[in-house]
């Protein structure tokens, strides 16, 4: 008998029920001596307090396409993980024995960052760990991909092409946050996808100056519109320059809601053109999984569960150079995949006219 606990940590995102059905039909297609499932409720919080619920492979039948998580997420920072919970709950002892009480094999973990690091924390406690690389801001270390990223950069190109239409009727220009959290893998992409006309993204401060000189060019050549996506981590040259506490209080201070309503008051007080704010926000990560991800949180699922029958455990389940493969929790525990400002896409998307606000 195989005895397995699911759970999915951090932000959802569209193909988190796709990889669990991954795992799930795999295990039973592979395991001769019989499945038990325990799927965790609320990420850690379940494992933490111990509320589960068995599950059979039939609760993951028809999941494929559901957006979200069947199991329920939540937020359980990795940086208060040996802080006791609120009612004097020690995190990680709770965690450990939940797990032996159950005589689970192995605990498959679908989680970003901050998950991946809690999920390196118990494999050091002794426990067997799987992880997936989820998140939808495909900012996770050791994987070129994770799954929900493809998905979110649908919505947000759905977004960009929604607002061309109606910025170019009215002649005026859009600023479009795009989420990403500290990196612009997700503006790049939908940016590009959706023929923005400027792209700021964390990894590369801005000034305005070439902001609005691009808007004002494109005015001169008659263009009767511009559309900014803009990452909701996106920097100014000037704040780049800042210590990390300095420009935490200075985000603190911030009057506006974001820096997208900074950037949209300067562009309208500068050029004179009207200027709105858009934001697709949490739709980013709603809805369906699109095709891509679909594919690859089944290739995800199935190779953890192939990594579970053979008794390998303690790494993330990564693609690298194409190929499926594994890296240690050890080695992406604590580190953030940045978008290289010299990778083609960038060269190529200066080389078509986007302006990155750098120059
Ligand atoms: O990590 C996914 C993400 O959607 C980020 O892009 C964003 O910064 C953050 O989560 C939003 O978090 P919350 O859902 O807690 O508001």
């Amino acid at each position: 008998m195989l005895r397995i606990g699911l759970l999915t940590s951090g932000g959802d995102c569209q193909a988190l029920n796709a990889t669990m059905r991954g795992i799930v039909k795999t295990l039973e297609n592979n395991c001769k001596d019989g499945l038990e499932i325990y799927g965790f409720e609320d990420g850690y919080q379940g494992l933490i307090y111990s509320r589960f619920r068995v599950m059979t492979p039939h609760d993951f039948s028809g999941i494929l396409t559901r957006g979200g998580t069947i199991l329920g997420t939540s937020r359980t920072p990795f940086k208060m993980l040996d802080t006791p919970e609120a009612d004097g709950v020690e995190k990680v002892p709770a965690m450990v024995q939940t797990y032996h009480k159950l005589r689970l094999d192995c605990l498959f973990m679908l989680g970003g960052n901050g998950s991946t690091k809690t999920a390196n924390r118990l494999a050091q406690e002794g426990l067997n760990v799987i992880a997936l690389p989820k998140t939808i801001d495909n900012d996770t270390w050791g994987t070129e991909r994770t799954f929900g990223f493809s998905s979110a950069v649908e919505v947000a190109t759905e977004c960009i092409d929604n607002i061309h239409t109606t910025a170019s009727s009215h002649g005026r220009v859009f600023v479009i946050e795009i989420m990403g959290h500290k990196v612009g893998w997700i503006p790049l992409y939908a940016g590009v996808a959706g023929g923005a006309d400027v792209i700021l993204i964390p990894e590369i401060p801005f000034e305005m100056k070439n902001v609005i000189s691009t808007i004002e060019r494109r005015m001169e050549r008659g263009s009767r519109f511009t559309i900014v996506a803009v990452a909701e981590g996106a920097i100014s040259k000037e704040d780049a320059k800042l210590s990390k506490k300095e420009y935490k209080k200075k985000l603190a201070e911030r009057t506006s809601p974001s820096i997208v309503y900074d950037i949209a008051r300067e562009i309208e007080a500068t050029t004179g053109r009207e200027t709105r704010v858009a934001i697709p926000g949490h739709t980013q990560r709603g809805g369906e999984p699109d095709a891509q991800d679909r594919v690859f949180a089944t290739q995800c699922g199935a190779e953890a569960a192939l990594g579970c029958l053979a008794g390998e455990y303690g790494y993330m389940i990564s693609q690298i150079g194409g190929k499926m493969t594994r890296t240690p929790l050890g080695e992406v525990a604590g580190k953030l995949k940045y978008v290289d400002p010299e990778c083609d896409l960038i060269r190529e998307a200066k080389a078509l006219g986007i302006s990155f606000g750098d120059e």
